[in-house]
């Protein structure tokens, strides 16, 4: 019997790693989806909107929010699409990346 407990608290502990490990990943996850066509990070991704590697060393949080959401609002002409439409948790998750882009 303490055998199974043993195991099974082992089996938590992976299980709760993993679960830490996916969420980091997550909003550079979403970014290499939805953003890395355009912009690269670190020397990946595409060059037709600006270099992000160090994009929250000039933008705040909520500039990046509202270039997101409202591309346009900053240049009206802007090849960049409106990501207003991601789900919340992706958007935080995203946001949460970029934040570590500096
Ligand atoms: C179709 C290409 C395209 C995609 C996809 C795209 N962008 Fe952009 N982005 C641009 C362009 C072009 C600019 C340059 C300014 C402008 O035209 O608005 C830009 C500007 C930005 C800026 C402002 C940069 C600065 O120095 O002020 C940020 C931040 C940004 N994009 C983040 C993202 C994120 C995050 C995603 C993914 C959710 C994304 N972009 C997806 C094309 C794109």
């Amino acid at each position: 019997m303490k055998r199974a407990v043993t195991i099974f608290a082992i089996c938590a502990a992976v299980a709760l790693v993993t679960v830490a490990a996916q969420a980091a990943s997550t909003g550079e996850q979403i970014f290499k989806e939805k953003c890395s066509v355009c912009h690269a990070v670190k020397g990946q991704g595409g060059k037709i909107g600006p270099d992000l590697t160090k994009i929250s060393a000039t933008l705040k949080e909520k500039d990046l929010k509202a270039q997101l959401e409202n591309p346009k609002k900053a240049n009206p002409s802007s090849a960049m699409p409106s990501f207003k439409t991601l789900p919340k948790a992706d958007m935080t998750a995203l946001i949460g990346y970029l934040k570590t882009l500096k």
